[in-house]
């Protein structure tokens, strides 16, 4: 088992990744504080694996609520229903919520925590490789608005977050894939030994070996806690974090959530940012090869949907979170595992680049 924790004072939490965590549940039973908790999951993941959880909290009282899958049911509709079932649940403010599934499912499940009665415990047991290595680490919540994606939510830290790396095996591979987007992000933002060594191990990955999952999954939750320590409410730093986002939002929301998976749009997003490194003068031809190399290896999107352009990416761009006293903010590699937040993109840079 590894474990790390995520330190922020009074609010520092574990993180333990282990294969097989879920069925060992004393551990999860010491991070729930009353005899009553409240499972949230979607209708896909629940029959895989919350009776292993039920079963390993005998002692605890757990009521389940179950949102259909997908990225379309992020919304304040999900939210609203979720509040109305803890409401008819008579869940408390001491009651505990787990969030059972994939980034979605803990996103939405994190901002009801925030807002259920001023706040309430909740803990992440992501089940998808996106969520274990990025979503559930950090403390980011949210839910989607027609007119932007995460544009509603807080920021709440967890009290723990279980990876269990098993139930990656029943994940599809496209969804497999799309999470390896992220972890790529953290060796090129971050960690050029992380990266090289995601070169080197590329096919024990996609084989899933249980010693490079485990590897991958906690270097990746380390950096994100070693990010979030130092910059929690993302005023520096933890803006790297959001590398190929810009670029891969827009391409989420001009095809419609859900058509393009949010890793593939940032795989895509990603090599956008390495080649606008490139035309800076920043990165080193031979350096963007290698990133796209890389991606292309997980079976990941190299470049973006064919009907997208300079103006289609603006328009979408311009609802960026990023966007601050007017200007947009990009994240661009220098070189791989260092990058910059910098508003320096111009017109016809961009142009060039998106074209
Ligand atoms: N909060 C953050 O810091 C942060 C960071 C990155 C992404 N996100 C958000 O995360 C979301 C994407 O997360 P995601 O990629 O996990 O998507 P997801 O939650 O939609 O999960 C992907 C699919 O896999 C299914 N699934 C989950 N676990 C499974 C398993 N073990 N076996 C089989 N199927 C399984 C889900 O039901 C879904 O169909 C986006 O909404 C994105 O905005 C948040």
């Amino acid at each position: 088992m590894t474990t790390l924790t995520v330190k922020l004072g009074e609010r520092s939490y574990p993180i333990f990744i282990q294969p097989s965590l879920l069925s060992q549940g004393n551990k999860l039973a010491d991070y729930i504080k009353t005899d009553k908790a409240v499972l949230v999951t979607n209708d896909l993941v629940d029959p895989l694996y919350s009776q292993t959880i039920i079963a390993s909290l005998p002692d605890i009282k757990i009521d389940k609520i179950v949102i259909a899958d997908g990225e379309q049911h992020k919304n304040l509709a999900s939210f609203e229903h979720v509040i109305t079932q803890l409401l008819n649940m008579s869940a408390a403010r001491d009651t505990t919520l787990i969030a059972l599934g994939g980034g979605v499912i803990g996103d939405l499940t994190g901002f009801v925590a925030a807002s259920f009665q001023r706040g309430m415990p909740f803990i992440q047991i992501p089940t998808t490789l996106l969520s274990q290595v990025d979503s559930s680490v950090g403390g980011k919540t949210a839910v989607n608005h027609p007119l932007g994606k995460n544009m509603i939510g807080a920021f709440y830290q967890p009290k723990a977050v279980f990876i269990d790396t098993k139930t990656l095996q029943t994940l599809p591979a496209k969804e497999f894939s799309a999470g390896m987007a992220e972890v790529i992000k953290y060796g090129i933002i971050y960690d050029k030994a992380f990266f090289e060594w995601l070169e080197q191990n590329t096919a024990q990955l996609i084989a899933q070996d249980v010693d490079a999952l485990q590897y991958a999954i906690a270097r990746c939750c380390e950096i994100k806690a070693e990010i979030v320590a130092i910059d929690e409410r993302e005023s520096g730093l933890r803006a790297l974090l959001n590398l190929g986002h810009t670029f891969g939002h827009a391409i989420e929301a001009e095809q419609g959530y859900g058509n393009w998976l949010h890793g593939e749009a940032v795989a895509a997003g990603m090599v956008l940012a390495a080649k606008a490194g490139q035309m800076k003068g920043w990165m080193q031809t031979e350096e963007v090869q290698r990133v796209i190399a890389l991606i292309e290896a997980f079976a990941l999107p190299i470049t973006p949907p064919t009907d997208m352009g300079y103006d289609t990416f603006m328009q979408h761009m311009v609802h960026d979170k990023k966007v601050q006293a007017g200007k947009l903010n990009y994240i661009i590699p220098k070189a791989i595992g260092e990058a910059i937040v910098t508003p320096e993109l111009d017109e016809t840079l961009l142009k060039n680049l998106l074209n």
